[in-house]
């Protein structure tokens, strides 16, 4: 058998750092199925030669033809342009991608000291505010925006099993629900509800009872991620507030140029380093790659290859520890490629 993976790199420094997973993922050998690649159009650059961000041939392919996909970065006008949406956006929704999940972990720790950040932020990633439906009206006092914020018991509950299954595996099996019920009590009151109520699921059958659960109102959680990292291990949260606590966990640790994500869904995953296109470093040969090679790590363990998982990101640690080869946003002065062949020998 063969595992399919779609590569779409789509804009900026995307198509650099794809190529350096996609090597990653070839030097695994035969721990994994013979790799079988299909690369896929999308993105700015694409939608400006074409006027489209997501063709229809890259979401049948992905849907008919692939296991799972690695996608760069997409560039995203700062103004609005006719026609143009994010094509991130879009597919997360096509192959309903429910998850977002993203492991931030202190650069670097060395075996005998003691890690002081090693969490998981796992957002909610299609509905909540991002259902983008807004309205302007004028009233008496002037204009008006209202936006709907959805929360589905069903959304809220496969988010809270993804949670739980994760923070089962993890060695603290500890699960902070982040909401803001005190204000908002029937919205994030439902999404904290069902989440609390996922261990008594028939479906979990007394599996996530080692899981211990704790509460914490989504802006005191910023503060205490700040002062006292450590006291997280799995984060879940409705999309908005994924969003923000995920950008401020990887605020903790340093370079965006390390930090991985995959969007899972039942039937698909998709890794995503978490950085954009990039604009200012894309064509020169200097973005770090290895927030790409994480995340094909990533999407391997999540497709049940925790072994080849581990070989790819134990080659990314030995490679910052040793320090000596790393592009410039590390402090060092190599290229993509030299990183990218220093992560190869050790994998
Ligand atoms: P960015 O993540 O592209 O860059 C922020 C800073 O970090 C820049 O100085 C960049 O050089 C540096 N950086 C990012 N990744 C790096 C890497 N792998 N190696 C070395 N340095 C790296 O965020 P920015 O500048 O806010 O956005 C640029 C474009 O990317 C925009 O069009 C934005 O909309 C888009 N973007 C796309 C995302 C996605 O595809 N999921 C996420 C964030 C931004
Ligand atoms: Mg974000």
């Amino acid at each position: 058998s063969t595992l399919k993976i779609g590569l779409i790199p789509a804009d900026g420094i995307g198509h650099e750092v794809i190529p350096a997973a996609k090597e990653a993922i070839l030097a695994l050998g035969s721990s994994i199925p013979k790799p079988e690649f299909f690369l896929l159009d999308a993105g700015f650059e694409y939608f400006k030669r074409k006027g489209v961000a997501l063709p229809e041939e890259t979401v049948q392919v992905l849907k008919n033809e692939c296991d799972c996909a690695l996608f760069g970065a997409v560039s995203s006008p700062s103004r609005k342009v006719v026609g143009y949406s994010s094509p991130i956006v879009a597919l997360r929704k096509e192959l309903d991608l429910y998850a977002n999940i993203r492991p931030v972990i202190a650069v670097a720790p060395t075996p005998e000291e003691k890690p002081n950040v090693d969490l998981v932020v796992v957002r909610e990633n299609t509905e909540c505010l991002y259902v983008k439906q807004e309205v302007l009206t004028t009233g008496k006092h002037g204009k008006e925006a209202r936006a709907t914020r959805l929360i589905t018991e069903r959304a809220s509950r496969r988010i809270g099993q993804t949670a739980f299954d994760i923070a089962v595996g993890r060695p603290r099996k500890h699960l902070t629900i982040i909401h803001k019920s005190n204000v908002l009590s029937v919205t994030d009151g439902l999404f904290r509800e069902t989440v609390r109520g996922v261990p008594a699921l028939p479906e979990s059958a007394g599996r996530l009872d080692d899981v211990t659960v704790a509460e914490q109102l989504v802006d005191s959680a910023v503060y205490r991620l700040f002062r006292e990292p450590q006291i997280y291990d799995v984060m879940v949260a409705p999309n908005l507030y994924g969003d923000i606590i995920s950008d401020a966990a990887a605020a903790l640790v340093g370079s965006l140029g390390l930090i991985p994500s995959i969007n899972a869904g039942d039937t698909f995953v998709m890794g995503e380093p978490v950085h954009g296109s990039a604009p200012d470093i894309a064509g020169k040969s200097i973005a770090n790659p290895l927030a790409a090679i994480r995340s094909a790590a990533l999407m391997l363990r999540h497709l049940g290859y925790g072994d080849a998982a581990a070989r790819i990101e134990n080659a990314v640690d030995i490679v910052i520890r040793d320090g000596r080869i790393l592009t410039p946003d590390l402090g060092g002065s190599a290229k993509t490629q030299d990183v990218t062949a220093e992560v190869l020998k050790r994998i």
